[in-house]
């Protein structure tokens, strides 16, 4: 059911089919090697009998060989051989393990410990009922304990088992494991992880794995299999409010529309009053369908087509709800935003947000802070890289509706995908919608923009100029919007030196100022547009992200991006400003074909190799275009 296992490729479905019967526990287990965690993950798939005959022998065989853990078999071994297999083709990678007993199935999802591994740990931790954190007993709670239990922590994951492992090392001390477990209590509660297991255990010398063992007979809590065979995990989702975000709607002819979807929470019946979110009309479930015929009712986890009593608008992506439970609509969230990208996650850059069955474009508009995942510290940021964590406002571009990641895991948690790669670089948790998006309303106005253009008999449209600094974007510009005025036209000439002296003068050249730069200015540009005005914007806009977003403001066929192709080493040539040579004297940083990255246009409507035109020249070809487009 959940959004980020969804993007991975595994063959749970296959292995939950075989033992439908069986109850399913997910769980997760943190901790490292050395930890000892591949020895107590071989040792339940050994003991629960899961792993193939000549599996078995090859591993007693192998253990023998290698003879590091004396006479004992060396269920590292097995782990780390299937590890190799699982590890492919997956993503993110987690290599998920499933086995079984008599009482119950079990998928384990096992991530490593280190911390540029924070996004695998999430992703594997976003399905799990369960976390078992591994602490070896003669080191007690480290840092990364520590770590582990917030990501637990921050995904939702309630139920966490301590297993206190390496106990033969200390010789089964009851005081040692006393000791342990009270630290870990003090730091827990401070994250709000109260439901907690410790379990003394020796995985290696199968100490408390399947049963109380006897050399702890101080101990008179459950075995490790034990209490994952018994642990209660009520079904959350169940007691939820209703839920159903659409995924298809239905209409195999005239006489037949419902709307598909898996049930995120909850449970409806025939009769129950429903509302469509985010538009908010509302009708009556009139039926519900599935492939074995009509239910008198359906919860959470099942796929079923939902029939109402009135024709309503609904479109993939909407959610309906029960009237009297609806989901939160809003456009403006706080969440917490886990980063997953190599490239930083920048303020203002436009991203998709997947979040049930809907996806739109949003950008995170402010990070509050990043949280230091070792120290819980707070500290300040302008943008999030690879495994960062931030607590971050984020605002889509239309409302969406939505519950709390603490309430409702499916229409809470999002991820976020980058619009040029088609990547996911993120993943978060919503908190709660902003007041402000539901207090900043649109303003009607009377006098619209078709009839400000036509007064001015033109239609509007913005030149977007890009290009290396010293291409002859401003002077291409210039003289365009000369013959543009001599033509009778109403134009504006917005040029990344002269707005950087106002309305920009706060930022400077790092990506995360220049993509906000690049936002500023395509907004302005946007509603000179709307002011019927034809705008021409000469900046270096150098990333692909933005110029997409500039012109994705506007109507088509409003927006000409003209890509003044200069080869780099023609502009360092006359570096009129003469910031090429403090450039290359590293004088300037981060200056643009230097030592930050210039993205050409792919799909430039105009496309100007510059150095071998006359100004002239360039500014009549973009008259010509303009005049084929009728935009002049
Ligand atoms: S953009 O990358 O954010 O679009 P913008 O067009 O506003 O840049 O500003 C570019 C102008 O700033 C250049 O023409 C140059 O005169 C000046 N400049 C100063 N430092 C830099 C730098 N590090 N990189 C690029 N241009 C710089």
């Amino acid at each position: 059911m959940s959004h980020i296992s969804d993007l991975i490729a595994t063959d749970i479905d296959q292995y939950l089919k075989v033992h439908e019967k069986k109850s399913l526990l997910r769980f997760i287990t943190c901790g490292s090697v050395d930890d000892g965690k591949s020895t107590l993950i071989g040792r339940l798939l050994y003991d629960s009998k899961m792993i193939f005959e000549d599996q078995m022998t090859a591993l007693e065989s192998d253990s023998k060989k290698v003879g590091t853990q004396g006479g004992d078999i060396d269920f590292a071994l097995l782990v780390d051989g299937l590890a190799a297999e699982r590890e492919q083709g997956i993503t993110i990678d987690v290599a998920y393990r499933f086995f079984s007993t008599e009482k119950r199935k079990f998928i384990v999802a096992d991530t490593p410990g280190h911390e540029q591994y924070t996004r695998n740990m999430i992703t594997g931790a976003s399905t799990a009922d369960v976390a078992v954190i591994l602490i070896d007993a003669r080191k007690g709670v480290l840092t990364q304990t520590r770590r582990h239990s917030y990501l637990v922590s921050l995904i939702g994951i309630r139920k966490v088992v301590l297993a206190i492992n390496k106990m033969d090392l200390v010789d089964y001390d009851k005081a040692v494991f006393e000791r342990i477990l009270e630290d870990y209590r003090a730091f827990a509660a401070r994250i709000g992880l109260t439901d907690i297991t410790a379990i003394p255990l020796s995985a290696l010398k199968g100490v408390n794995m399947l049963e109380e063992a006897a050399e702890t007979p101080w101990y008179h809590g459950p075995s490790l299999m034990g209490y994952l065979e018994t642990v209660d995990v009520e079904d959350a989702a169940r007691q939820a409010p209703f839920r159903l975000p659409v995924q298809w709607v239905n209409r195999p002819n005239l006489d037949f529309r419902g709307f598909s979807g898996q049930i995120a929470s909850g449970e409806i019946r025939p009769g129950d009053a429903i509302r469509v979110q985010p538009s908010g009309k509302t009708s009556t479930v009139a039926r519900i369908v599935t492939h074995d015929g009509d239910l008198p009712v359906a919860v959470a986890g099942q796929s079923v087509t939902l029939t109402l009593a009135d024709e309503i608008d609904i479109s993939r992506g909407d959610v309906i709800s029960r009237t009297d439970s609806p989901a939160h609509v809003a456009d403006q969230f706080e969440a917490t935003l886990v980063w997953m990208s190599d490239a930083a996650m920048l303020p203002g850059r436009p991203y998709l947000l997947k979040i049930g069955a809907t996806t739109v474009s949003a950008s995170v508009t402010e990070p509050k802070y990043k949280v230091n995942v070792n120290t819980l510290e707070h500290l300040a940021a302008k943008k999030l890289d690879l495994n960062e964590i931030g607590i971050v406002n984020v605002a889509t571009d239309r409302p969406i509706a939505f519950d709390p990641y603490a309430e409702n895991h499916d229409t809470g948690g999002f991820v976020m995908i980058d619009r040029i790669s088609n990547a996911t670089v993120g993943a978060g948790m919503l908190h709660f919608a902003l007041r402000r998006s539901e207090n900043v309303h649109w303003q009607a106005v009377d006098v619209a923009k078709d009839q400000r253009a036509e007064l001015k008999g033109q239609k509007p449209a913005i030149l977007w100029f890009t290009g290396l600094s010293g291409a002859g974007k401003s002077t291409i510009a210039n003289m365009v919007e000369k013959k543009l005025y001599a033509l009778g036209r109403h134009t504006y000439l917005l040029d990344g030196d002269n707005v950087r002296h106002g309305l920009n003068k706060d930022l400077g050249f790092t990506d995360a100022d220049r993509v906000e730069n690049i936002r500023r200015v395509a907004e302005v540009s946007k509603l000179m547009v709307d002011a019927g005005l034809i705008v021409m914007v000469s900046f270096i806009s150098p990333f692909r992200s933005e110029r997409r977003m500039a012109r994705e403001l506007v109507k088509q066929g409003e927006f000409f991006e003209v890509f003044v192709d200069t080869p780099l080493a023609v502009a360092e040539e006359r570096d009129v400003k003469g910031l090429y040579k403090k450039a290359r004297r590293g004088e300037i940083k981060n200056f643009t074909g230097i030592d930050s990255p210039y993205e050409a246009p792919e799909h430039a409507e105009i496309h100007l190799a510059a150095a071998d035109l006359s100004v002239e020249a360039a500014a009549d070809q973009i008259i010509g275009r303009l005049r084929e487009a009728g935009v002049i």
